[in-house]
């Protein structure tokens, strides 16, 4: 077998894997913290379609109401050629808080007012199960929270989409008071945008 032939037959197996019932979770357990953010959405669609949406960081501009860019990086700023997340690579968020309403599209304006800038470390990326994970870069013990993306097979042609962030550390009960609500609406929008993106309708 060719090396692609191969890749191809692993993704294959990889992408009939996670299968989860609708009322369960294909999130990992983590422990509580001061807050959790969170939405999960059915999609009519593939887990392999779902799974390239999430990793496609150059066309996240052409859906996602709340990562308006997502660009992975050196450990010194810079772009690197290879624009999908990798393990142990960092990556710089530019995020709407509260997000934009939907639809977008690459053109669509930002609110400056809105706009937040965040570092992360990517710390888990799982096609054999279908998640996703990157950890908010901060201050020793000031901020502390891994955003958590998961997709799983629930039978019918559906695909269930996951996502939840647990945040705690000194910063976070100011967190929630303040980026609490537009987080939460953030996360809920893009559940909505991937859906839009995936099945061209709400
Ligand atoms: C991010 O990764 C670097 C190593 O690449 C590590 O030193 C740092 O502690 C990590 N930060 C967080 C918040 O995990």
């Amino acid at each position: 077998m060719t090396s692609l032939a191969f890749q191809v037959f692993l993704a294959s197996l990889f992408f009939v894997l996670p299968q989860v019932s609708s009322r369960s979770t294909n999130l990992p357990n983590v422990p509580p913290g001061v807050f959790t953010v969170s939405a999960r959405i059915e999609i009519k669609t593939t887990t392999s379609a779902a799974w390239n949406a999430l990793v496609d960081f150059p066309s996240y501009p052409n859906w996602n109401p709340f990562v308006r860019s997502a660009i992975v990086i050196t450990p010194d700023g810079a772009h690197l050629p290879e624009q999908r997340p990798v393990e142990n690579r960092r990556a710089v968020f530019r995020v709407q808080i509260p997000p934009l309403p939907l639809p977008v599209t690459a053109s669509t304006p930002e609110n400056p007012l809105h706009t937040q800038i965040a570092f992360e470390n990517i710390t888990h990326i799982q096609p054999d199960l279908g998640r996703l994970a990157w950890k908010y870069i901060s201050l020793p013990q000031a901020l502390d929270s891994e955003r958590w993306q998961a997709i799983s097979s629930i039978g019918n042609g559906r695909v269930l989409y996951e996502s939840r962030e647990v945040f705690s550390g000194a910063l976070a009960p100011t967190l929630r008071d303040t980026l609490g609500e537009g987080l939460q609406e953030a996360f809920e929008a893009q559940a909505k945008g991937l859906k839009l993106l995936l099945e061209g309708t709400l």
